[in-house]
């Protein structure tokens, strides 16, 4: 190995992009970052003029399916689509088979995790039964080194309020007490907010004899999340929980995030790129490739996720990647596909695209006016944000620091195509997207 010279790049952070050259050791520390750093005899060189220097971003909710769903994906395979998009830094749901519900499925996560190359992925932990409750609390506060060792690779708890893949909706009184352990332990706390009840009467109303996909979206309607979001605020408050609420997807949702958050309760939120650049008026294209919970939205909810992500409600933009099998989607009954869809490899070129001031949206039809990032916010949502709120321990751009950087072309443009794409599934709800910045490498 020779020291690295990254020269003529500039560096994105959360608030400012800078030209800086950039000197790695040989052990891949950041030794020296500096508008201009002399080139040396025997360095290794990288010329990055004119390119973005990101770092790797944090995609704080994928479902890698690892164990027991490996015919949908693996860790080793959507890793490798993670680090293709930028991403060197997940955060893994516990709906797998067996679930991460005891401190013995976490332990087989982690050891799996372990001999995955260049991504780190950490877990949640899921709580359906009070004896997961349980083996939460000792892993929290358990003196072993091993216990300690653990609790470093586990984000938070996740928690579902209605059924999704997986079945691990929680009952209200167990709900109760997941948020009072979390409160007094401070740990992060995600909830899918739906709610069962109106997600259930909806689907009874609905009497969806005709199957047809766009049903989804009516079966899980907006007031669904807005109860569920306010009822996880109402217990957050209660019981000083640290809060994050994920996909977020609907304008009640961000008017009362943004309330929650004026008021001092310790609410944050995550918005998925399905949501940013997708609804209900895809389904016509996209049929079951556009089927997930929550749902696809009306265009009207769309521009308030991005309104939310001006003002600074929005903390995180996160995939919610859930890869599912093409075979699995084209079923006959579009409403028994599974829900979910694959996003942790095109989640950057999608927001670099909006930074560019394009839109990746091949219908103009489909793209909303107030869609605008900077490349900072995308340091910000992506990395900044997540690191934060889960104690992710992920260092930024500085030095003395281990390089995990993204090298980005901001002017190339490409097509978005599933044979290029590295996640076991195969697809993409995005194909024929034209991306604006290319990601040319990752360093690490
Ligand atoms: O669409 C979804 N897919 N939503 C979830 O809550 C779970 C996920 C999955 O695991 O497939
Ligand atoms: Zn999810």
């Amino acid at each position: 190995m020779k020291k690295l010279l990254i020269h003529g790049g500039s560096v994105v952070t959360d608030t400012t992009i800078e030209r800086q050259d950039i000197l790695l050791s040989v052990t891949g520390e950041i030794e020296e970052i500096h508008p201009k750093i002399p080139e040396k005899h025997g360095e290794e060189f990288l010329d990055a003029a004119g390119l973005l220097i990101f770092p790797l971003l944090i995609d704080c909710h994928v479902h890698f399916r690892e164990p027991g769903l490996e015919h949908k994906a693996t860790m080793e395979t959507e890793a490798r689509a993670a680090l293709a998009g930028g991403v060197g830094t997940v955060c893994e749901m516990p709906n797998t088979d067996p679930p991460t519900v005891t401190i013995a499925a976490l332990a087989d996560k982690i050891r799996r995790a372990s001999k995955i190359a260049g991504c780190v992925i950490k877990f949640f932990f899921g709580v359906t039964e009070d004896a997961h409750l349980h083996a939460l609390r000792e892993l929290w506060t358990g003196t072993s080194m091993e216990l300690k060792r653990m609790k470093h690779h586990c984000a938070g708890v996740k928690v579902f309020f209605d059924h999704s893949t997986g079945n691990q909706k929680v009952t209200a009184d167990l709900a109760g007490e997941v948020f009072k352990v979390c409160g007094e332990l401070k740990i992060p706390l995600v909830a899918h907010c739906e709610d069962p009840g109106i997600n259930q009467t909806s689907a009874r109303n609905q009497k969806p004899e005709t199957r047809n996909i766009a049903l989804h979206s009516l079966m899980r309607p907006p007031e669904s999340e807005a109860v569920a979001i306010e009822r996880a605020i109402g217990l957050a408050q209660k019981c000083q929980t640290p809060l994050h609420i994920a996909h977020l997807s609907t304008t009640q949702g961000v008017a009362l995030v943004r309330a929650a958050k004026k008021s001092g309760v310790s609410v944050t939120c995550e918005v998925t790129p399905h949501h940013l650049f997708l609804t209900t008026d895809d389904y016509e294209e996209l049929g079951t490739l556009g089927k997930m919970n929550p749902p696809l939205r009306t265009p009207d909810h769309r521009t308030a996720l991005w309104e939310g992500i001006a003002d600074g409600t929005v903390d995180c933009v996160a995939t919610d990647h859930a890869p599912h099998l093409l075979a699995e989607k084209k079923v006959a009954d579009p409403l028994s596909a599974p829900s979910g869809v694959p996003g942790v490899e095109t989640m950057l070129p999608l927001l670099l695209t909006v930074a560019a001031g394009q839109s990746p949206q091949p219908n103009q039809k489909l793209k909303t006016k107030n869609q605008q990032l900077s490349y900072s916010d995308i340091v910000r949502l992506c990395f900044t944000n997540p690191n934060r709120i889960f104690s992710l321990g992920q260092d930024g751009i500085q030095k003395k620091a281990h390089a995990r950087l993204v090298i980005i072309d901001p002017s190339v443009s490409s097509v978005i195509t599933p044979v290029n794409l590295r996640s076991k599934c195969g697809w993409t709800p995005y194909e024929g997207w034209e991306t604006t910045g290319k990601i040319l490498r990752t360093v690490q």
